[in-house]
């Protein structure tokens, strides 16, 4: 451990944020608060806006759930725009139904819904978004950063929220934070409760070279390491490897029997949920993988509890590894 209040952490702190700046491909603020993904939802709601405020709320899936959640929660007005489960969002739905109501002051998006495999299309949403109102736009890209394409400033996001654990190969807790101008502008006035994850707090000892409270010194260590393999291999590189890989889960899982979840034009690269084959439970399949050839899959989630199971592709990966998961998987059915 270092000194978190001395010269060798404001250093440290000062090249993560050049790092992530870079991924997010934005030229304005990265806050790293110490948490989880949820924790970052939150904080982008109560940073931003005020009670009552309207909110359209696009989900299609469990964690575009939890984001309308956590508004209703906070006493937003939240419209949900429920995009049935294994489809990605409309954008000309959302088109219209910022028309139909002006004075939406926020949209919540899933880049990409883990719960169900499937990737929106973040730039044409984000163009229906920016050319029919002039709301924010909140972005979970929990399970999408260091992964899938993302250019922050490009897209206009005004917030977007990313976990250490998925892409960015670093153990779980640290939370990345990106905000954008019009975000900083709405914090001035934006009136729901907030104190330990107040942005502007946060953003105010970052200029200092410190965090306001402890900071999760490891996971910033491991970030340090995390950027380096990113850049060290290439943003495109990293970014074409999870689409190599991405295919190469779902052409296997299909030849395998299984039904995938998402529709095809919006498949997730980072993360794909399939239906095993007829008369095989997903339960009992994920766990004689585990048991037997020491390979964790995911169960599903929600509704998709017990129908599915979910290979994850994302950060470290390659397609070495989704071969021995489909031998394990093959190596199960046949024996079922
Ligand atoms: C898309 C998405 N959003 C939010 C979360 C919640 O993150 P956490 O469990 O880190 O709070 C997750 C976690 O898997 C996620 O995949």
């Amino acid at each position: 451990m270092i000194n978190h209040r001395g010269p060798e952490f404001a250093a440290l702190l000062a090249d993560l944020t050049a790092g992530v700046r870079r991924v997010l491909q934005t030229e304005y603020d990265v806050l790293f608060f110490p948490g989880s993904g949820t924790g970052g939802l939150e904080a982008s709601l109560v940073n931003t806006l005020s009670p009552g405020d309207r909110v359209l709320a696009i989900t299609i899936g469990a964690f575009g759930d939890r984001y309308a959640d956590i508004a209703d929660s906070f006493g937003l007005a939240v419209e949900r725009y429920a995009v049935e489960w294994g489809q990605a969002a409309d954008p000309g739905e959302v088109r219209r139904r910022l028309q139909a109501a002006p004075t939406t002051r926020a949209v919540l998006i899933t880049h990409n819904e883990t719960s169900t495999g499937v990737t929106n299309d973040l730039a044409a949403v984000a163009g229906a978004v920016h050319e029919h109102s002039d709301a924010l736009l909140l972005v979970d890209g929990v399970s999408s950063l260091a992964a899938l394409p993302f250019a922050m400033d490009e897209l206009g996001v005004d917030v977007v929220v990313t976990g250490s654990q998925k892409a960015w190969m670093v153990p779980p807790s640290l939370l990345l934070v990106g905000v954008g101008p019009r975000a900083w502008e709405a914090t001035r006035t934006a009136r729901l409760p907030r104190y330990y994850w107040d942005f502007q707090a946060q953003r105010a000892a970052q200029a200092r070279g410190v965090t306001p409270y402890t900071p999760p010194l490891s996971q910033l260590f491991a970030l340090r390491a995390a950027l380096d393999i990113i850049e060290g291999e290439g943003l495109a590189a990293v970014y074409e490897r999870h689409r190599q890989v991405g295919g190469y889960t779902r052409r296997g899982l299909a030849r395998l029997g299984f039904a995938l979840a998402a529709d095809p034009a919006h498949a997730s690269n980072t993360v794909t949920a399939a239906r095993p084959p007829q008369g095989v439970a997903a339960a009992d399949l994920l766990r004689r993988v585990r048991e037997r050839h020491g390979i964790v899959l995911a169960r599903g989630q929600g509704k998709w509890t017990d129908e599915i199971i979910r290979v994850g592709h994302l950060g470290r990966v390659n397609r070495a590894a989704i071969r021995r998961v489909l031998q394990a998987l093959a190596h199960e059915l046949g024996d079922g």
